[in-house]
């Protein structure tokens, strides 16, 4: 039931590796996180409490939960010298780049000490500041006051007050939203050895700083193929409703070999069945939006979509279907985020497992540098021609 499989001794440095933090089938459509199922973790769970269990292989008891919230509201101000880096970002620039930059960025201001202790801080301040950096570059880039984080308020209650909160229109925290919120992280939470983990994993075993490990995972989540994905259906399905592009168009483009367009937000690298995520994240639009009275036309685009896609034997044949970026996109439009910034908010839910995946593989005394080979199809050997015999 482990789903091990069988390594060959050179595994080390081929990219792969043994892990006991996130479990997934493929198949069958199972994620676990630390061998708890996704669905009981998104319906009982908090995102704080995930982000613990996910670093330190248990979940906390109250206690350990009350210090770990402790540290996470001791360390979610960002030093004031790092203002002047927003400042100089082009206003128009994306969002992602300017997280990589400023995560990057942490360890000028926070150098990274050896021990326990510094480690538990290093791991809290990198998760409530990411969190904080995301709001400030929302606000800067909107030339809106930074909203600073609050003692009283939870993680996702401080993010949503320094993302809207404004000082002549006080933000109302609603906790339909809050919730929705945390299980939107909590659903993004790890995901295995995907390629925005793999870039962790592979930085990091250089021996290189949390930091710059983390800006590197940042940086590949970027692309459209990957965490880009959620910002790409939504466009894909405003396309289709203020362009009035046809569903059976887009499904046929999809289909054309000829034609690069894919099916935003369907198929997965591993999963070749309903991504169990899809499920929890489609319920919760539903029910958001109707807590909310409001009806999102994307919604219903999104739905006809799935509807005819998944009937369809090109699909069928090939085992494509939603994957969570087909659905997210829709919670995180009613809670109010920029599209430019979906990413963003799937990094901030990430950000646990890649800190959990660095720490897994700087821990294991078997890890060694990643360093994976390549078939070679270039020329055999050859020799020198002068320039003048060119
Ligand atoms: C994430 O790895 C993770 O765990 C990632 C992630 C995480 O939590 O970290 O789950 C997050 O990245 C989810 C994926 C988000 N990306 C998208 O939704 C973009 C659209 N999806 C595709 O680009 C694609 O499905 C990939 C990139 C996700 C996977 O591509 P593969 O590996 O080619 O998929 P496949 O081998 O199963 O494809 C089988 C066939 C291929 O045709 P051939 O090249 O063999 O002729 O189906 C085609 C694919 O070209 N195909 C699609 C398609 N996805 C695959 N055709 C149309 N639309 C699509 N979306």
């Amino acid at each position: 039931d482990t789903g091990l499989i069988t390594l060959d001794p050179g595994f080390a440095n081929t990219g792969s590796c043994k892990s006991a933090i996130t479990f997934m089938d493929g198949e069958k459509g199972i994620l676990r996180y630390r061998g708890y199922p996704i669905e009981q973790l998104a319906e009982h769970s908090s995102f704080r409490e995930v982000a613990y269990l996910l670093i330190n292989g248990e979940l906390p008891s109250k206690k350990e939960i009350t210090r770990f919230s402790v540290l996470l509201n001791d360390h979610s101000l960002v030093h004031e010298d790092m203002r002047t880096f927003f400042a100089n970002f082009p206003r128009a620039s994306h969002p992602m780049g300017i997280l990589s930059s400023m995560v990057n960025a942490l360890k000028s201001f926070y150098p990274y000490i050896e021990g326990e202790k510094e480690a538990n801080i290093t791991v809290a301040r990198l998760i409530s500041k990411v969190r904080t950096l995301a709001a400030m570059s929302y606000k800067i880039s909107r030339g809106h006051t930074v909203v600073y984080p609050r003692q009283d308020l939870s993680y996702c209650e401080n993010f949503l007050n320094m993302m809207f909160h404004s000082p002549v229109r006080p933000y109302k925290i609603d906790p339909d939203i809050v919730q929705a919120l945390s299980v939107f992280l909590i659903l993004h939470a790890d995901h295995e050895q995907n390629c925005s983990t793999s870039a962790v994993r592979l930085v990091g075993s250089g021996k290189v700083n949390l930091y710059a490990s983390i800006s590197a995972g940042i940086a590949a989540l970027w692309g459209h193929l990957h965490g880009g994905a959620n910002q790409a259906v939504i466009e894909m399905l405003e396309n289709i409703v203020e362009r009035g592009e046809s569903i059976s168009r887009i499904i046929e483009r999809a289909k054309d070999k000829k034609d690069p367009f894919r099916l935003m937000g369907f198929g997965h690298r591993v999963y070749k069945t309903y991504d169990p995520r899809t499920k929890i994240i489609k319920s919760m639009c539903d029910t958001l939006l109707e807590k909310l009275h409001i009806h999102d036309p994307l919604l219903d685009i999104a739905k006809e979509l799935e509807e005819i896609a998944v009937n369809d034997d090109y699909f069928i044949e090939n085992k494509l279907y939603p994957n969570i970026d087909f659905y997210s996109g829709i919670v995180l439009r009613t809670i109010g985020i920029p599209t430019n910034m979906f990413t963003v908010m799937f990094a901030i839910g990430r950000l646990p497992g890649w800190i959990a995946q660095w720490k897994e593989s700087m821990d294991d005394p078997e890890w060694k540098l990643n360093r994976p080979r390549q078939i070679y199809t270039g020329y055999q050997e050859r020799n020198y021609i002068p320039i003048e015999e060119r």
